[in-house]
């Protein structure tokens, strides 16, 4: 099943229909050695297998362990940075309700995050928060070594311990990492915290319905089965569909190779809704790590309208002309809300009363898009019809299959990260951390 649909028309006036179309060979190509598993990388693409052969007992077991931590945790702590991150935090925000932590009587523990970044203020402050919270955390890293987190944890840990007491704090604590590896898998051991295993063969970036990202988003409430079934359902509606013209996963990955080899070389991830904005951050890393490489690769960024356009829409509109946009419409709100009619229409709004504010973004969306694609902006829309855990699960699974096959189009390995090293030694160096 597939509820993701992919509009390309207002492309067709920078590259020619017939210039899409010509790529189905290619396509063909490296979509087959995907799903063969034979192109670079192909140790990396247990990501892709994943939604079809998830065990049922992890399910209950997650949602067994976010029940009991439920129980006595106001606040769940999520430690983790980039692919143990960002995927959680992308589901987590678009299905909540959007001023959760202000609410009094919450269901479900409040998410708050660590270990994604090394400021000394959010963590002291985050531990001021925690003095006076009942907690509990999960502490993800694939590698078990990664800075940001292993701090954060190594200071939380040791907050909890002092809090709760050692025996009470193991009963706080799950970790989700390698399965035999790593700093935080040998302390996970030597404690005793309940652990869930990061696959070998998924990348971090590609790892949001494994425990990595099913963990919290379980923790915060929302229905993680329904979420892999939407994965289901798009691995299967993508792996039977063939041509660009009825597979979404290859019209976008086509599309995006077409206008960056006409030197559109940045796209602008676009969306009307601010609880999309984490989508976004996650699909950032996604493309970016996965093609930024060997000097090449579409520069992604984001942008969330109407709010952006009131920052970034000059550029958008009038700047450099290197840039495309695809657009992530959703078609129905959660809510209903009217803009209410005044007597004395002061504001000069009456001739708005009544209409839907989804009604305004629309025609925000649509005026947009006219305007920046005379203003020369390349314009893809994928367009899903509600913000549900089955359609994310099904826009997650779409991004993660597209940005595969865009990478092999471009010819690098979609899998690696060799890059993300770099700082990493020299930080070490610094720091002076021993060989
Ligand atoms: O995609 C990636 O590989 C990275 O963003 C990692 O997820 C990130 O560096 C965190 O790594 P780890 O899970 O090993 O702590």
């Amino acid at each position: 099943m597939n509820n993701i649909k992919i509009e390309l028309e207002n492309i067709f006036s920078f590259i020619p229909e017939e210039s899409l179309v010509s790529l189905q060979p290619e396509i063909d190509r490296h979509y087959a050695s995907l799903w063969r598993k034979t192109g670079a990388g192909n140790d990396f693409l247990g990501w892709m297998d994943i939604p079809s052969v998830f065990e049922k007992d992890l399910f209950r077991r997650m949602e067994e362990d976010a029940a009991r931590l439920r129980e006595n945790s106001e606040i769940f702590v999520v430690i983790g940075i980039g692919g143990s991150y960002l995927g959680a935090r992308a589901v987590i925000e678009a299905l909540g309700y959007q001023f959760y932590d202000l609410l009094e009587n919450r269901k479900y523990p409040y998410i708050v995050y660590a270990g994604h970044n090394l400021s000394e203020d959010y963590h002291a402050e985050l531990l001021e928060l925690l003095d006076k919270k009942d907690y509990s955390l999960a502490v993800i890293s694939k590698s078990g070594t990664t800075t940001e987190p292993a701090i954060a944890f190594r200071i939380l840990r040791d907050h909890l311990e002092k809090k709760y007491g050692k025996a009470e704090a193991r009963k706080r604590i799950i970790a989700v990492t390698d399965k035999a590896k790593g700093a935080l898998k040998t302390l996970s051991d030597s404690e005793g915290y309940p652990t869930y295993v990061v696959p070998d063969d998924v990348g971090g970036r590609y790892s949001v319905l494994t425990p990595v990202g099913l963990l919290p988003i379980a923790m915060a409430g929302f229905d993680i089965r329904k979420l892999v079934e939407g994965a289901a359902g798009m691995a299967s509606h993508s792996r039977q569909a063939k041509t660009i013209a009825d597979n979404p996963v290859m019209a976008y990955a086509a599309a995006r190779n077409a206008l960056y080899r006409k030197g559109k070389t940045i796209e602008i991830l676009v969306n009307y809704l601010p609880n999309l904005y984490y989508l976004t951050e996650w699909w950032k890393q996604l493309y970016g790590e996965s093609e930024g490489k060997e000097g090449k690769g579409i520069f992604p960024a984001g942008a969330g309208f109407t709010t952006d356009l009131h920052s970034m829409g000059q550029y958008i509109q009038d700047g450099m002309r290197n840039i495309f946009e695809t657009v992530l419409s959703v078609e129905n709100s959660r809510n209903k809300l009217t803009i209410p009619k005044t007597e004395d229409d002061a504001d000069g709004l009456n001739y708005l009363a009544g209409k839907r504010i989804s009604y305004v973004n629309r025609m925000a969306e649509k005026g947009t898009l006219m305007a920046h694609i005379d203003g020369g902006v390349p314009n893809i829309r994928i367009s899903v019809p509600e913000i549900n855990e089955f359609n994310l699960g099904q826009l997650i699974y779409f991004f993660e299959l597209a940005c595969g096959l865009s990478g092999y189009m471009l010819g690098v390995n979609p899998f690696d990260q060799p890059g993300v090293e770099a700082y990493k030694k020299n930080m070490f160096a610094l720091l002076g951390k021993p060989k």
